[in-house]
Parts: C-alpha cells; structure tokens; sequence
C-alpha cells in the first residue's frame, strides 16, 4: 500500500453486522496486549468479510503485520457512528490526510454505488506517503475524481490538502458536502475553510482509546456542548461542534 501501511481483508462470517462508512472494529492484536487498537472500516469486499488499512505505528500494529495469513483475531464492532450521507446535488468531497484516506475509503465505495460526483484529495508529506491508489478508481458509473496534496510539492499540489480543498471549493460549480480524516491539524483547517463557506463538514476522529465502548472516558474531546467520547459518540463528528483549538492541543 505504501512504505509503511498494510491492507488486511478479515473474514467475519455472515453474521457480522456490515459496517456503516466511519464506523470502526476494535482488534485484539496480541495476547500481550490488553487494549484493543481501533481502526475504520476500510471496505467489504464481499458480504461478511471487511478490509481495514492499517499504518504501521507500534508495538500493536506491528504485531498485527506479525501475524500469519489465515489467524483467528478478536474483534469488537462495528463501533462508533457514521458518516452522514450526502443529497443526490452534493460534490462529496473526501480529505484524507495521510493514514486518515482509511477512515474515508468506506464512504468512497459507498458514495460511489449511488451517488455520482465524489471528489477525493489525498494529501501526504511526500509522495511515497500519498494512499490514493487505495480509493475507488475513477472509472465505472459513479465520477471520482482524485486529486493529491504533497507538503514538499514531489506530486501534485505543493502545499497541504487543506490548501489544496480551498483551492477546489473556489472553483466548484455546485453545493458540497466535506468529509475529513487525517491529522488534528488538517482537521482544524479543513473545519477552519468549510465554517468559513458555510460548507457542512463531519470529520472523523482518530483520539486514543481505551474501552472503546463509552465506559472509561479515557477518549474525550472538547465540542460546544461539552466533553464527548470519541468511541460512543463518535468517532464522527461535524466539525462545527468541535472546539478546533483544544483538538489541536490535545
Ligand atoms: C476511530 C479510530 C479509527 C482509526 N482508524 C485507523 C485506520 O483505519 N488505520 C490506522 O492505521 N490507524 C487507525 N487508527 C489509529 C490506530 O488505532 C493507532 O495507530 C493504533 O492504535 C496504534 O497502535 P500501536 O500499538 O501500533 O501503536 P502504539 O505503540 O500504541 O503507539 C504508537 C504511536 O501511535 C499513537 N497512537 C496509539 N494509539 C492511537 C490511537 N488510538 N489513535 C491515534 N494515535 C494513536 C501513539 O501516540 C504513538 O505515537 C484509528 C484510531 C481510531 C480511534
Ligand atoms: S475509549 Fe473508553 S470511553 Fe472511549
């Protein structure tokens, strides 16, 4: 996938519940791991069987690249909300900053099935991080149209994919709908240009966790209306309830 990212298909069985876009599965890595370690749900590539993309981080994700083809893992899920669909007028576009394109690749696949104009900008610091190749390609009946951001400028837009989605919402000819995944600090800009334009935003976030179920408050982030756990609440929210500077900080 890239230097430092693995796609995994999970066979789950029929009776697992098919995954909603944004929703996530808690994975027990290792048997020397207590926690589980969250991820979106990256794509069903059949009924019963998910896709989870996964950046190698530490100790858990190495662990889970560790393991031979064909393991028994526990999960725990689907977890979480999920994101809000567009109109059938909307330009979806999806930001992903970095290991953050997994949060949205669900949604791509979704969007594409009955929507028909999805616009994805994928950013990185340099070019060996872009993951766009992992998103829908741009042929078949729905339009994706992909576009990419490299801080360094070695591919595409030479600036961040913040930069690079003002840019687009400049030049779009039709109302617009914003999904965002990456690092806070895409997140906060990305929140910081849509508020702006008065373009709806939902970001998903990616806060540590512990319990992963709403139990030990060990994931809470700061929103209008109080502190509000990531796994139960979220991990998708509109960026409008977000209070930006104390994501940023956190
Ligand atoms: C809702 C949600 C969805 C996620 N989806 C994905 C995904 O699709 N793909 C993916 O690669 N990662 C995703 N993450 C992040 C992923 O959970 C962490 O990268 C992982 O838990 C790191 O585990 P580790 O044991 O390898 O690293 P550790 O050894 O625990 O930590 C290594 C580094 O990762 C950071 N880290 C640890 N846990 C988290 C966490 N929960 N969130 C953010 N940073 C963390 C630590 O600050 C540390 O710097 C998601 C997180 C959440 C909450
Ligand atoms: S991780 Fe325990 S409340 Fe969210």
């Amino acid at each position: 996938m890239s230097p430092t990212s693995y796609l995994f298909t999970f066979e789950a069985g029929p009776e697992f519940p098919t995954p909603r876009p944004g929703q996530f599965v808690n994975v027990a890595v290792a048997d020397d791991l207590t926690l589980r370690r969250p991820f979106s749900f990256a794509g069903i590539p059949a009924p019963g069987r998910f896709d989870l993309l996964v950046e190698m981080r530490g100790k858990g994700t190495r662990a889970l690249a560790e393991k031979p083809i064909g393991s028994a893992v526990g999960v725990l899920g689907p977890l979480g909300n999920e994101f809000t669909l567009p109109g059938a007028d909307s330009v979806s576009l999806l930001v992903g900053g970095g290991i953050g394109v997994a949060g949205l690749r669900l949604l791509a696949q979704e969007l594409r099935r009955g929507y028909h104009r999805i616009h994805a900008l994928v950013g990185a610091r340099t070019s060996p991080g872009l993951l766009h190749h992992v998103l829908p390609s741009p042929t078949g009946d729905g339009e994706v149209l992909i576009e990419v951001a490299t801080d360094d400028g070695s591919e595409g837009f030479h600036g961040t994919v913040a930069g690079l989605l003002e840019r687009v919402l400049n030049e779009l000819d039709a109302p617009a709908r914003v999904y965002c995944c990456g690092p806070p600090a895409m997140i906060a800009a990305t929140a910081d240009i849509t508020a702006k334009r008065g373009v709806p935003c939902e970001a998903l976030l990616e806060e540590m966790m512990a319990c992963g179920v709403g139990a030990c408050r060990g994931c809470v982030v700061a929103t209008r209306s109080g502190y509000k756990s990531v796994c139960s609440d979220g991990p998708v929210f509109d960026t409008n309830e977000l209070v930006l500077e104390e994501l940023v900080r956190a």
